[in-house]
């Protein structure tokens, strides 16, 4: 690590050189994506996320399974992404330009980045020259983070990652983009303790309309808040109104470590720009691999 906590191998500049069109081709292909699809900016930063909590930012969620080995994308945590034919789109582009030079790990980071920028979120840099990692396994994706979980068991948790109090309310509010299927929050809505129905952390009439969404099934899909397609701090005006979707969300306003953070990002969005692009780099960063440790995969599914 240098001084600003940049594992030293990584520049903001890395492709300069090795590959000049790479951010460009991203950009595009990335805003070509969701002109045809908005959805995909959500899709894409989950995708992100979802990479870098397991293995750390080594794209082996991208990996698929063969015979002898269940992938991290074949986890019941993972199989409601989407967007993988953004990255493999981009990932053909650049094999084009410049061969082996890109990894796999730095489009979805880039990718992630440029999602969140054209759904009308903070525009940031992002340091580059992570390498692809070589494990990805069905049971490392343990490591997610449930939505059941409450405010003190999230502090923990990402706080094992490094993260503080503030940077885990930042991140939940990549919330403001997608949506979330029944399944993840239908607990919520039925027995859900001994001495309540329905989670009383939840407004009465969201409840029903939450329930409304599940009568049409456990893939029905819920927005995470009103404005799905667009970065903005609605996610947090929404927990305010004890409309937050999952119970991980709605718990962050419920416990009182963590409302004061709620109450700041939903007065003040600025703020919450200028925390989630803080914390989302830093997110960037987890365990990535470079030199020795890693490879740039010819194609994006498969180790080389
Ligand atoms: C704080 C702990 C978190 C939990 C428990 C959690 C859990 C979930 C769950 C259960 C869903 C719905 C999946 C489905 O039903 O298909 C979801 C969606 C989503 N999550 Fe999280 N998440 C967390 C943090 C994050 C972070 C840190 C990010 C990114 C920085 C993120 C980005 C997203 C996005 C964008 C969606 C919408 C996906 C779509 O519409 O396709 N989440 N999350």
């Amino acid at each position: 690590m240098n001084i600003n906590g940049v594992a030293d191998g990584l520049s903001m500049n890395y492709y300069l050189f090795s590959c000049p069109m790479a951010e460009v081709i991203v950009k595009n292909t990335v805003a070509n994506a969701l002109q045809s699809d908005p959805t995909l900016a959500a899709a894409l930063l989950r995708m992100h996320f979802h990479d870098c909590f397991v293995q750390g930012c080594d794209a082996s969620i991208l990996i698929d399974s063969t015979k002898d080995n269940v992938a991290e994308k074949d986890s019941p945590a993972n199989l409601s992404l989407r967007g993988y034919d953004i990255i493999d789109d981009v990932k053909e582009q650049l094999e084009k330009q410049c061969p082996g030079v890109v990894s796999c790990a730095d489009i979805l980071a880039m990718a992630a980045r440029d999602a969140v920028f054209f759904a009308g979120g903070p525009l940031y840099d992002i340091p580059k020259g992570r390498e692809d990692g070589s494990i990805s396994r069905i049971m490392d994706t343990i490591n997610l983070p449930s939505p059941m979980l409450n405010s003190s068991e999230l502090i923990r948790m990402f706080g094992q990652r490094g993260f503080t109090a503030q940077e885990m309310v930042a991140l939940s509010g990549a919330h403001t983009l997608g949506m979330a299927k029944c399944s993840s929050f239908k607990s919520r809505l039925s027995e859900f303790d001994s001495t309540h129905i329905w989670d009383p952390s939840l407004d009465t009439q969201f409840a029903r309309t939450l329930s409304k969404t599940c009568s049409a099934g456990d893939n029905a899909e819920q927005t995470l808040d009103s404005t799905r397609n667009t970065f903005d701090n609605d996610y947090f005006n929404a927990l305010q109104r004890k409309a937050g979707v999952l119970f991980s969300d709605q718990t962050l306003f419920v416990s009182e470590r963590t409302r004061g953070l709620v109450n700041g990002y939903a007065m003040n969005q600025a703020m919450f720009f200028f925390d989630f692009q803080r914390a989302v780099i830093k997110m960037g960063l987890l365990d990535i691999k470079e030199g020795s440790k890693g490879e740039v995969r010819h194609n994006c599914h498969k180790f080389n």
